[in-house]
C-alpha cells in the first residue's frame, strides 16, 4: 500500500464512516491490565459494520484482531500492529424462542456478559446456563475458550454457534457436535473466525432453584478464588490433577516478578500488583513451569492466550516473545 500508519488510521476511519482511536493501550483491554498499545482500535455496532471494518482493513494492509472483554487475553508489550476491534451493542441481544413446550433456547450475541445471560435466563425461569456462574467475559470469548470450571463447561449448554467464517467470509450456523468442543478447546482457536451469537439450551426451572445453584456457585468461587487484577487461571489442569494444587505444593505462592505476583489464595492465577509488563509474565511463568517440572516431571501448559505483533511469534521483533505461542490475526477472544 506504501501508506503510512497514521495515512491508514484516517483511511480506516473515511472509508467506515466509524470513530477509530489510535494508539490504545491494550492494559485497558486485558483484565491483567499489560499490554503496549494497538495502532487502532474500533467498535464494530453491528454484523454490517464488522464486514466493512474487515474488507476496509484488509484492503489497508491493517490486521484485524477481534477480541472479546479481554478476561483470558494476554497481550504482549510490543502491543498489536494493525486494528483490534470491538463488539457493540448489536452483539449484545438476547432473544428466546421456543422449540417445543418445555424446551426453548436462548440465543445471545457474541458481547453478552456471561453474568448478564444468567440473569436474563433466571429472570424467564430457564435453567441451562447457570453452571458457568462466577465465570467473567463474554459469550463470544467463553465460546472460544469452551470456558468453565471443574464440572461444567459451556459446551454442556450449547446448542449452536453463528459466526463469520474469515476464509469464505459467510456466515455460518455450526452445531455444538460441529465445533469440536474439549477441555477449553473449540474449533475457533485452529481457524480464522468471527463468532457472532451462540444459542443455547434450556429448560424450565423456578427463579429461587437457579438462584440458589448461581449463589452456590459464586460462594465457592470467592473461597478458593482471589480478587483483583488478573486472566484467571494461567495454566491448563494437566490430565487428572490440577495445575493449583501443583504450584503451591512446589511453594511458588507469593513468587513476585516485577509487578506480578503468583496469588497466595489460588496458585493458579496471577495478580498485576501495579506495572507488570509481558516481560515480567514470560519471567513468572518459566520460574513456576521450571520448578513444577524440576518438582514433578509435569509441564505445565498455558490456558491464557496471547496476542501480539500482528501475524503472531513469527513476526515479533523480540526473543523473549518469538519462542512463545503468540497467537496473530483473524482469531477471536
Ligand atoms: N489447590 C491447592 N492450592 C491452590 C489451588 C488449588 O492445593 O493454590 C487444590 C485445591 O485444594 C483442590 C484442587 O487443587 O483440591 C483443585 O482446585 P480448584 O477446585 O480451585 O480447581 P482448579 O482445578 O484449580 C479449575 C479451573 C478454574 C475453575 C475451577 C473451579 C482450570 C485450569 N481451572 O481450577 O478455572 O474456576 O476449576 O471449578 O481448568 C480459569 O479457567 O480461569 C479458571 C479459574
Amino acid at each position: 500500500m506504501g501508506m503510512g500508519m497514521d495515512e491508514r488510521i484516517d483511511a480506516l476511519k473515511r472509508m467506515t464512516g466509524l470513530e477509530v482511536a489510535a494508539d490504545m493501550p491494550l492494559s485497558r483491554l486485558s483484565s491483567l491490565g499489560i499490554g503496549g498499545a494497538a495502532d487502532a482500535c474500533v467498535t464494530a455496532l453491528d454484523e454490517l459494520a464488522l464486514a466493512s471494518i474487515l474488507a476496509t482493513a484488509r484492503k489497508l494492509d491493517m490486521p484485524c484482531r477481534v477480541i472479546g472483554s479481554g478476561t483470558n487475553l494476554v497481550w504482549t508489550d510490543a502491543g498489536w500492529r494493525g486494528v483490534v476491534v470491538r463488539l457493540g451493542d448489536g452483539f449484545r441481544r438476547i432473544e428466546f424462542t421456543a422449540r417445543s413446550e418445555r424446551e426453548q433456547q436462548v440465543t445471545a450475541g457474541a458481547a453478552v456478559i456471561i453474568s448478564g445471560l444468567i440473569n436474563r435466563c433466571m429472570e424467564q425461569g430457564r435453567s441451562g446456563v447457570e453452571g458457568l456462574a462466577g465465570i467473567p467475559g463474554t459469550v463470544g470469548g467463553a465460546v472460544y475458550q469452551n470456558s468453565g470450571n471443574s464440572d461444567f463447561s459451556i459446551s454442556d449448554a450449547l446448542a449452536s454457534v453463528t459466526f463469520l467464517d474469515l476464509g469464505s467470509g459467510q456466515i455460518r450456523t455450526a452445531s455444538v457436535e460441529e465445533l469440536g468442543m474439549s477441555y477449553r478447546h473449540s474449533r475457533f482457536q485452529d481457524q480464522p473466525a468471527v463468532i457472532l451469537s451462540a444459542a443455547f439450551k434450556t429448560k424450565p426451572m423456578a427463579r429461587e432453584q437457579i438462584l440458589a445453584e448461581v449463589e452456590r456457585r459464586l460462594k465457592r468461587r470467592g473461597e478458593t478464588q482471589p480478587t483483583g487484577k488478573s486472566v484467571g487461571c494461567i495454566f491448563r489442569n494437566p490430565p487428572g490433577d490440577s495445575a493449583g494444587r501443583l504450584i503451591d505444593a512446589a511453594g511458588l505462592k507469593n513468587t513476585k516478578v516485577g509487578g506480578l505476583r503468583v496469588s497466595d489464595k489460588h496458585a493458579n492465577f496471577m495478580l498485576n500488583e501495579g506495572g507488570a509488563t509481558f516481560r515480567d509474565f514470560t519471567e513468572l511463568v518459566d520460574k513456576v513451569r521450571s520448578e513444577v517440572r524440576r518438582r514433578f516431571g509435569v509441564n505445565l501448559e498455558l490456558e491464557v492466550t496471547i496476542v501480539g505483533g500482528a501475524k503472531g511469534n513469527g513476526d515479533s521483533e523480540d526473543p523473549a516473545v518469538r519462542r512463545w505461542k503468540v497467537s496473530g490475526e483473524g482469531d477471536f477472544h
